[in-house]
């Protein structure tokens, strides 16, 4: 049996990732595979407490060290339970953020040192990684607003500074931008219908030369 495929949708607050799993899920399950659709920090009962704890805006004062063991505590859950499981049956997993968030928003925006985060990368993941990551990329001003016209409550991420997003959003594109050959850069200023599109054209592209790889 093949393995599945690791798909990861990355961005800032309000980039309209979350809408377009079920879009994408829809278009992998026309294609007779089998799609499981999750999320982080999450996609596992114990994933989902922390993530309670992690969102939580009254845990304001909780340790940049706290938060990043918590997002690798969370994951390693995920990928016990849920992910690896997944993959090993040939399942295709669609993730809503992944690692590439901790180096975005532990690293980019908190200032964590990068070597820490490869360090727990590795000891979490081993040499797993995902097959493909779509970044969809947006101004933080247009983003923040979208994020809280939809909903009315700010969690302890959403609440974060302009800036604090101005170097989440730079640390993903220098990621896509160093390593093309994973990452998909999208334009998610432009319509939902355009964004669908655009997906499905990265992804069919992937689809063809998995194909191929075969
Ligand atoms: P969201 O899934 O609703 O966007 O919320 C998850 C929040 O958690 C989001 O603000 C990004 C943040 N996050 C990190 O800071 N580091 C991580 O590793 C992950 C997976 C998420």
């Amino acid at each position: 049996m093949q393995r599945g495929r690791f798909i990861t949708l990355e961005g800032i607050e309000g980039a309209g990732k979350s809408s377009q799993i079920a879009p994408l899920a829809a278009y992998l399950c026309a294609r007779g595979l089998e799609v499981v659709t999750t999320r982080e920090p999450g996609g596992s009962p114990i994933g989902e407490r922390l993530r309670a704890v992690l969102l939580d805006a009254r845990n304001i004062a909780m340790s940049e060290t706290a938060e990043l063991l918590l997002m690798f505590a969370a994951r390693a859950e995920h990928l016990d339970k849920t992910i690896r499981p997944a993959l090993a049956r040939g399942a295709w997993v669609l993730c809503d953020r992944f690692t590439d968030a901790t180096y975005a928003y532990q690293g980019g925006g908190r200032g964590i040192d990068q070597a820490q985060i490869v360090l727990l990368e590795t000891l979490v993941q081993g040499d797993l990684r995902p097959d493909l990551t779509l970044v969809f990329d947006l101004p933080p001003t247009l983003g923040l607003a979208r994020a809280r016209a939809r909903s009315g409550q700010t969690d302890r991420f959403e609440s974060e500074t302009k800036q604090f997003f101005a170097a989440v959003r730079a640390c993903y594109l220098k990621r896509a931008q160093a390593m093309p050959v994973r990452y998909r850069i999208i334009d998610a200023t432009l319509e939902l219908t355009r964004v669908t599109e655009l997906i499905q054209t990265h992804v069919s592209d992937f689809l063809i030369d998995n194909a191929r790889d075969a």
